[in-house]
């Protein structure tokens, strides 16, 4: 599997520490071992994606193991897959590579790489760090840098991504397997941020081009240290939302008793 250039779409082909198209866009591969993908031309703004201090909350709060049963059940699934369907596989927005490290073991079993993707740098420079077991590019989801059919499987764990680009790189019979939050995620959160707690209507998904084939659930209750509550709460979207007072009262807590609720998908392919 070889990239494409993201300002011409042809086929890179890796020199040295360099990848290349025929028109001769350029792309270095950085120290770390990853490839930076996104020209400052297609960048939105200055430090696109989830920035650095989202990012060391999630690796903070990640290594402490509380979404552990999340990494086994999606590793799980995919295992299962691969079994069935041969192809590489490429985790979407796959941040400091916490479960792209499982994804990518799970696909060494079978002799397949796993590739990572995020649109941001601080993130895709930590997980090449720390994870050389699999293969890491900064790009935009929005337009992926590999060709069609590229692999037989794609991970979005809470990860934006248009469903043709999903549709464009998964070969036939390929799957994507999604993690989006449950009714009850973080309901603990909310109920300190927002007057009136709404929970998530997680119903409705649909994935255009692709037929549901299996989806469940992933709920238990984690007893959180005070200073884990602060990284969760810092890695999510309801921290520009959250007050002085909820840092603060999160902070002082000897434990914060709550909720992880998931909804783990897979989806096939439609022919
Ligand atoms: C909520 S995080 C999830 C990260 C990781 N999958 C995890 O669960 O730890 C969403 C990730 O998507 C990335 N992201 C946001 N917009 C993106 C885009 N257009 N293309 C690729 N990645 C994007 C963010 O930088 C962030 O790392
Ligand atoms: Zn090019």
């Amino acid at each position: 599997m070889s990239y494409l250039c993201p300002l011409c779409h042809q086929g890179l082909t890796q020199q040295h520490r360099t990848w290349n198209c025929p028109q001769g866009h350029q792309f270095d591969i950085a120290k770390e071992g990853y490839v930076n993908l996104l020209p400052v031309q297609h960048k939105r703004s200055r430090e696109p994606g989830d920035n650095s201090e989202m990012i060391l909350a999630r690796r903070a709060f990640l290594e402490k193991g509380y979404y552990q049963p999340l990494r086994e059940a999606v590793t799980q699934r995919l295992r299962q897959q691969l079994s069935q369907v041969a192809g590489d596989v490429l985790d979407i927005g796959c941040g400091e590579g916490y479960y792209t490290a499982t994804l990518a073991e799970a696909a060494a079993e079978q002799g397949r790489l796993c590739y990572g993707l995020d649109v941001s740098k601080v993130a895709i420079r930590l997980a090449a760090k720390r994870y050389s077991q699999a293969v890491f590019c900064v790009a935009s989801s929005q337009r992926l840098p590999y060709s069609d059919s590229a692999f037989a499987a794609v991970t979005r764990i809470y990860a934006p991504c248009h469903a043709a680009e999903l549709y464009r790189v998964v070969q036939e019979q390929g799957v994507v397997i999604t993690v989006t939050p449950g009714p009850r995620h973080l309901a603990q959160f909310k109920a300190l941020i927002y007057p009136q707690v709404k929970l998530h209507d997680s119903d409705s998904q649909t994935l255009d081009g692709f037929t549901p084939e299996e989806a469940s659930t992933l709920n238990y209750p984690m007893a959180l240290s005070g200073q884990d509550a602060v990284a969760l709460l810092q890695m999510t979207p309801f921290a520009w939302r959250a007050k002085p007072e909820v840092w603060q009262h999160l902070a002082g807590q000897t434990t914060f008793d709550c909720e992880a609720d998931f909804n783990v998908r897979v989806w096939r392919k439609a022919l």
